[in-house]
């Protein structure tokens, strides 16, 4: 893969493809780890002299401008990230962006609107996407794919213009696929995997896959629930998918049969309603009652789960434990995250793979730097980890 190094960019019109895609209250950021993670490689090409043009999407408008998804907010912490102005344009490839591209100097950062106001980005329909993928190459000379959370996806600004400009991989996804790929071609072993987040279907590809990697194989969080009651115990009222059983009964045979130690939860705490003060006790995870619903981890699991992690010399983590938005069930998340951190501090190669986990570090105040590495992107690690070619990168490598 081409990188920064191989780019003469003094003075030329530089797409940069980066994952701005943040969470948004109304118009203030609640979150802007992908931003700051961003920064680095739109600097070092303002820093050479480029005309920086960055593109980026924000939720999922659904090929129609709404300015609920407006990177309007982005662009004003982009700028103040920076510390120095960022155009913004009004649309994507319209009148606005390129007014805003033809004014640049070089060293000035510019950011279009939110790409996927745009159809021909998502669409499915190849020649549509290159229509819109033409138009977005001619506003530069250069392009930089930097949005390694988007790089699971085929979309026109992910995959189609680096066919049609001179490219290279920005610093970001640099750093994500060599992560990846320590985990994926010579982990350290005991190498112990963490997964969690609400729903098992999110992950078949990534645990099938996994199983024939990992040494540890911990499950909490909603999609522990199925694999209980793949089990055959009972969960009340907690997260079920009823139609992925049969699955993952087959995950729990592979996982026996090869000597993968699957370590499901022993306990949870098991809430009477879906909320932040809701009533809970502490229940066997085999002793779920019929109208109760399992919101965190209970103490003995972060106990088991700290103690499966206290050997690791490979970790990677994706999905929370519990319900981490509501205090009260935040406590598994945080034991975890702390069990990470614990390995990273001796010398063990730890990484948070983006999404919730991330968001989690951030929330529960967690030190970013305790782990070895935190992922901008949840689904792009995922898919990469389940061994699947990645439309950005393949785009990136020709
Ligand atoms: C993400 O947040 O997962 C990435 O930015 C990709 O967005 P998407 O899941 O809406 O394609
Ligand atoms: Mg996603």
């Amino acid at each position: 893969m081409r990188t920064l190094d191989d780019l003469d960019v003094k003075g030329r019109r530089v797409l940069v493809r980066a994952d701005l895609n943040v969470p948004l209250d109304g118009e203030t950021i609640t979150d802007d780890g992908r931003i700051r993670a961003s920064v680095p490689t739109i600097r070092t090409l303002a820093e050479r002299g480029a005309k920086v043009v960055v593109c980026a999407h924000l939720g999922r408008p659904k090929g129609k401008a709404d300015p609920k998804y407006s990177l309007g907010p982005v662009a004003r912490r982009l700028g103040e990230l920076l510390g120095q102005e960022v155009a913004f344009a009004t649309d994507v490839v319209g009148d606005s962006a390129h007014g805003t591209v033809e004014t640049l100097q070089g060293g000035e950062v510019a950011l279009l609107e939110n790409l996927r106001y745009e159809p021909g980005e998502e669409s499915k329909d190849d020649a549509e996407r290159a229509a819109f993928a033409e138009k977005l190459a001619g506003l530069a000379e250069l392009y930089v794919g930097d949005g390694f959370g988007a790089v699971h996806r085929k979309h026109a600004s992910v995959y189609d213009v680096p066919k049609l400009l001179p490219h290279a991989a920005g610093g970001l996804v640099v750093a994500e696929v060599e992560v990846l790929k320590k985990l994926t071609e010579s982990p350290e072993r005991p190498y112990v995997v963490v997964l969690g987040g609400a729903k098992v279907s999110d992950k078949l590809g990534v645990i099938a896959n996994l199983l024939a990697k990992v040494d540890r194989l911990l499950i909490g969080g909603g999609m522990a629930y199925t694999f209980l009651k793949a089990q055959g115990y009972e969960v009340g009222k907690s997260l079920l998918q009823e139609d992925q059983l049969d699955q993952v009964r087959g995950f729990l045979n592979t996982a026996a049969e090869r000597g993968v130690e699957l370590v499901l939860p022993e306990d949870v705490l098991a809430a009477v309603t879906f909320g932040p003060d809701a009533e809970h006790d502490v229940v066997a995870a085999t002793e779920i009652p019929a109208d109760r619903e399992g919101l965190d981890i209970g103490p003995r699991t972060r106990e088991l789960f700290a103690a499966k992690l206290a050997d690791a010399r490979t970790v990677f983590w994706n999905g929370p434990m519990g319900v981490f938005e509501f205090d009260a069930f935040s406590g598994g998340t945080r034991a975890v995250a702390e069990a990470l951190i614990a390995r990273s501090s001796e010398g063990g190669f730890t990484v948070v793979g983006g999404g919730d986990s991330a968001a989690a570090v951030r929330k529960l105040e967690l030190p970013e730097d305790g782990f070895s590495h935190i992922s901008t992107g949840g689904g792009a690690s995922l898919e990469y980890l389940e061994g699947k070619a990645l439309p950005g990168l393949v785009a990136l490598e020709d």
